[in-house]
């Protein structure tokens, strides 16, 4: 089991030790095993609530201190508002809710996954459970000391209680598979740039081996021989070498066309000789964010053996200044074989996906292709943290990534493409310049550069996620810098259109 802390299933019962956390509706009304719980104690709560003015409301809550009556140390009571009204999503939200609430000195904790009309279905408790340990992850792993009274992660236990705990384990199985993924990809957003160049992010990939996906590793030298010169002339001026990593996950029928997921991953943009200024800088150590979810959708995908065929590529660089590196101006030949003349060496990504999405076009004739790309400040301006930039030539497939958008809260909005603005990337010397030449819709002329390396068969998307891949605004199951955006979409992306 994937573990930000220890989460069991067991059956309900009143807990001797710790908190006890219990949901109630609007009407504060509680489910027969929660009243059972708490016997007299709910006199007690009724009060406290009356007190607190405490309704029931969605995400509101009331905490009672060595409560009368019970043998724990603390009770926890959070509302869900109307029962009815509950989608898959609130469920996960509420598990995000209820950790967000436990004080951080809890040791031990048990949830009672019990709505008024009844006991939580097996998969209602275990995405409870998912947003539980979606909440819970912390990365923490370059921090030495910790607050007296705190407990560290992997010292505190959640026990979720439901009335079918072998269902609800059983449901939990693939969530589990999709959390792997997400604290995977958050593991690498988070992680700064001294430790993970293009080589590591590529030794990170290969660890998926073990959860069955095929991974390969080009090297600079194979790069060359393909002609990955847009993506090589973006590391040139790093110490650390250049990779692709081409990971296949084979769960769908045998020769069916795989789709294909790409990732921009640089594992820090400085800009190069178009140097960036220097206020917030360290941000771009997550300039992986989208080859970070990509290798995370392929690990959740293979955890919990997806019946499709798919294939992540991501393509591994540092951009930085140097004695060798690109120079505006700078005309380089892409694996396409069409020129680029590079105008601003700090639009880099476009150059990276530019090769990695041809290839993977041309090796592997996927059936679709969806690239992911922390790629521009102006798709912030655009849209600011809440939803990621959808570019696309598929109507289908603006639809149906909307919809798991709108499902699982990692939500998307279309942009537009169209010819005017594919105008404004030709060059004086090249087939097109790197930049569109003024600022105005930047995201969109990044996205017209990339739709020059996709053939117009092919169904593709190209999703922003500058504003969403990492400092989102932290929401009740996410309290992250880097956010995972994106493993969770795609995934239900797969399973609910692809899966045979
Ligand atoms: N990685 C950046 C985009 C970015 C900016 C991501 C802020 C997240 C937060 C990208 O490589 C970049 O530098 N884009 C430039 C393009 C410009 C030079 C045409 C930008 O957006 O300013
Ligand atoms: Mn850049
Ligand atoms: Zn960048």
């Amino acid at each position: 089991m994937t573990d930000a802390l220890k989460l069991g299933f067991g059956p309900f019962a009143a807990p001797a030790r710790g908190v006890l956390v219990v949901f109630c509706d609007d009407g504060l009304t509680f489910g027969a095993a929660t009243r059972k719980a708490l016997g007299r104690t709910a006199d007690l709560v009724a009060r406290a609530a009356k007190a607190e003015r405490f309704t029931g409301k969605k995400g509101a809550s009331l905490l009672l201190i060595v409560p009368e009556g019970l043998k724990v140390a603390r009770l926890l009571v959070i509302g869900t508002g109307k029962v009815a009204d509950l989608k898959q999503q609130d469920l996960v939200k509420l598990g995000g809710g209820a950790m967000g609430k436990l004080p951080v000195t809890t040791a031990e904790a048990t949830i009672f996954a019990e709505l008024p009309v009844g006991a939580m279905k097996p998969e209602q408790a275990a995405d409870l459970a998912q947003g539980v340990q979606l909440r819970a992850y912390a990365f923490d792993r370059y921090k030495t000391k910790r607050k007296d009274d705190e407990t560290p992660p992997e010292k505190r236990s959640i026990i979720v209680a439901v009335g079918d705990v072998a269902g609800a384990r059983k449901a939990f199985v693939s969530r589990d598979a999709v959390l792997g993924g997400v604290l995977m990809a958050r593991d690498l957003v988070n992680e700064p740039a001294n430790v993970l160049y293009p080589e590591e992010f590529a030794r990170r990939a290969l660890v998926l081996k073990k959860a069955g996906v095929a991974v390969e590793v080009l090297d600079v030298k194979a790069m060359k021989k393909l002609g990955m010169n847009a993506l090589l002339g973006v590391g040139q001026g790093s110490m650390r070498e250049s990779r692709v990593v081409v990971m296949r996950w084979n769960g769908g029928k045998a020769g069916e066309a795989p789709i294909a997921f790409i990732g921009k991953g640089v594992c820090f943009d400085t800009g190069g000789i178009s140097i960036k200024p220097a206020a917030s800088m360290e941000d771009m150590k997550a300039d992986i964010a989208g080859a970070a979810c990509v290798v995370g959708l392929m690990q959740a995908l293979a955890a919990r053996k997806a019946k499709v065929n798919v294939m992540g590529l991501i393509g591994c660089v540092e951009n930085m200044p140097d004695g060798n590196a690109q120079r505006p101006g700078d005309i380089v030949t892409s694996m396409s074989g069409q020129t680029i003349e590079i105008i601003n060496t700090d639009a880099e990504g476009r150059l990276v996906l530019a090769d990695v999405i041809w290839y993977a076009a041309k090796r592997f004739k996927p059936k679709f292709m969806i690239d992911l790309a922390t790629l521009t400040g102006a798709i912030i301006v655009a849209l600011g943290q809440e939803y990621a930039g959808m570019f696309t030539n598929n109507d289908e497939l603006a639809t149906r990534l909307t919809k798991v958008g709108e499902a699982t809260g990692e939500k998307v909005w279309r942009m537009p493409l169209a010819p005017e603005y594919d105008k404004m990337i030709d060059s004086k010397f090249a087939d097109m310049k790197n930049t569109g030449g003024s600022r105005w819709g930047g995201a969109i002329t990044a996205a017209q550069f990339i739709k020059r390396f996709v053939d117009d068969k092919t169904p593709w998307a190209h999703l922003d996620i500058a504003g969403t891949g990492f400092d989102s605004r932290h929401s009740d199951i996410n309290r992250s810098w880097g956010s995972g955006w994106g493993v969770r979409l795609l995934d239900k992306l797969v399973a609910d259109f692809y899966e045979r």
